[in-house]
C-alpha cells in the first residue's frame, strides 16, 4: 500500500453532513461534507482517549467526538474542549491529521500522504467523464484480495479467454497480438485486437452466422491503483475505470465509473451495470486463490511472457515508490504496533512537527 497518492476513497453519492467512517490503507478515516457541501477527510482517531470521530456528529462544520465532545475543524485542529472551566489555552497537541480533499468524476478523492502541493503526483484524469457523449454509471465491489492482484487483473490480457471464457472471451482464440507498452508519467496502456467469442442463440441467428470482427482492446493503468479500459466496438466505445481502494493487506473495495457512448438510454442501465459485476465476479475465485497474496516485490520472483508486459511495467513502477519509502509497512504495524494507534501522516505534520502525537505509519524499507 503506497502513501503519498490521491485516492479515490469512496463515491460523492455516499458522503453526507453526517460522519461516515472510510477505512482507506489499513486506516480509518472520518468522512463528512460541510455546509458548502465540501467533503473533509481526516484522521478517524480522537487524540484525546482514541474515540472514533465518525461516531459522532457535525457541528459548524467541525466533527465532534462522541465520547468528551472535542471539536475539530476540517484542518484537523481541535477547537474546543467541553471540558475546560474557563478560558484555557487548548493544547497545540489536540489536533488529527486531515487530508487535501477533492470531488471529482463521481468521487472523494483524499491525497493520502504529506507531500506539499508542488511535490505531489497529479489526481488522475478521467477525461471521458468530462464528455457529455458517455452515458456513466458508478458502482463498487468488494473483494478479499490484495488490491495490486485485483489491479494486475485488471490490466491482464491474456487471461480474458480462460476466466471471462462465458462473457467477452474467446477460448478457442486465447493468442495476444504483440503489442507496445505507451508510457506516461503516472500509467501506461496496451492497445490490442482481440477476437471476440462466436454469438450465440438468437444472435447468432440474426447475424447469418457472419464473422465478428476483432475488438480493439485497451487496457492500462494509473498510478497508484487503477485501471482502465476501452473496448471500442462497431456501435461505439465502452471505457471502464476501476480504482482499487486498498482497505486492508486482505481486502479491496473496486470503485468503479462506466461509460457507454452507445445505447446511451437509462433503460440499458441495468443490463449494463449487470454486465460489470459479472467480469467481478468472474475473476474472483482465481484472484483471490492467488499466491503470494501480495504482488511480489521482486520482479523475478514470477515468470513474465510478453503478453504480461503491461503487468511488467506496472510492477517496475511500484517498485520505484516502495524504494523512495512510500510503502506502507503493514507488518511492522501489526507486530511493533500492536497496542498503538498510527496514521497516514498528513502535510500539516510538516509545518509543525512538535504538534503531534500520534505515530506516522512506518514505512518498509527494502534493500
Ligand atoms: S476520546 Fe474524543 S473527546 Fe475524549
Ligand atoms: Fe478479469
Amino acid at each position: 500500500m503506497l502513501k503519498n497518492f490521491w485516492y479515490a476513497i469512496c463515491l460523492s453519492t455516499e458522503v453526507k453532513e453526517k460522519p461516515m467512517q472510510v477505512t482507506a490503507l489499513g486506516q480509518e478515516l472520518v468522512v463528512y461534507r460541510n455546509h458548502k457541501q465540501q467533503a473533509i477527510a481526516m484522521s478517524n482517531r480522537c487524540i484525546h482517549r482514541g474515540g472514533s470521530l465518525s461516531s459522532g456528529l457535525v457541528k459548524n462544520d467541525c466533527v465532534v467526538c462522541p465520547y468528551h465532545g472535542w471539536e475539530y475543524q476540517s484542518d484537523g485542529v481541535c477547537i474546543k474542549i467541553p471540558s475546560y472551566q474557563e478560558e484555557i489555552q487548548i493544547p497545540l497537541k489536540a489536533r488529527i491529521d486531515s487530508y487535501p480533499t477533492e470531488e471529482k468524476y463521481g468521487f472523494i478523492w483524499a491525497f493520502l500522504g504529506d507531500l506539499s502541493e508542488s511535490e505531489r503526483p497529479p489526481l488522475p484524469l478521467f477525461p471521458e467523464c468530462d464528455d457529455p457523449k458517455y452515458r456513466k454509471l458508478w458502482g463498487d465491489y468488494h473483494w478479499d484480495v490484495h488490491y495490486t492482484r485485483a489491479l494486475e487483473n485488471g490490466m491482464d490480457i491474456a487471461h480474458a479467454p480462460f476466466v471471462h471464457a462465458g462473457s467477452f472471451g474467446n477460448r478457442d482464440e486465447p493468442e495476444v497480438e504483440s503489442y507496445v507498452v505507451e508510457q506516461f508519467e503516472w500509467g501506461s496502456d496496451a492497445t490490442v485486437n482481440l477476437n471476440p467469442p462466436p454469438l450465440s442463440g438468437l444472435w447468432s441467428l440474426l447475424s447469418k452466422g457472419k464473422e465478428r470482427p476483432p475488438v480493439k482492446t485497451t487496457s492500462g493503468y494509473r498510478m497508484p491503483n487503477i485501471t482502465r479500459l476501452q473496448v471500442t466496438l462497431p456501435i461505439g466505445d465502452f471505457v471502464l475505470y476501476v480504482c482499487h481502494l486498498p482497505v486492508s493487506e486482505t481486502h479491496t473495495r473496486s470503485l468503479w465509473v462506466q461509460m457507454r457512448s452507445f445505447f446511451t438510454s437509462k433503460l440499458f442501465d441495468r443490463d449494463s451495470m449487470r454486465r460489470v459485476i459479472k467480469i467481478f465476479d468472474e475473476d474472483r475465485q482465481t484472484v483471490s486463490e492467488q499466491r503470494p497474496q501480495i504482488l511480489p516485490y521482486d520482479l523475478a520472483a514470477e515468470l513474465h511472457v510478453r503478453s504480461d508486459a503491461i503487468q511488467i511495467d506496472f510492477r517496475k513502477k511500484r517498485k520505484k515508490y516502495i524504494d523512495l519509502g512510500w510503502c506502507i509497512d503493514s507488518q511492522r504495524i501489526q507486530s511493533e504496533y500492536a497496542n498503538k494507534a498510527v496514521v497516514i501522516p498528513s502535510p500539516a505534520r510538516k509545518e509543525n512537527p512538535n504538534a503531534w502525537i500520534m505515530d506516522e505509519v512506518p514505512v518498509k524499507q527494502i534493500s
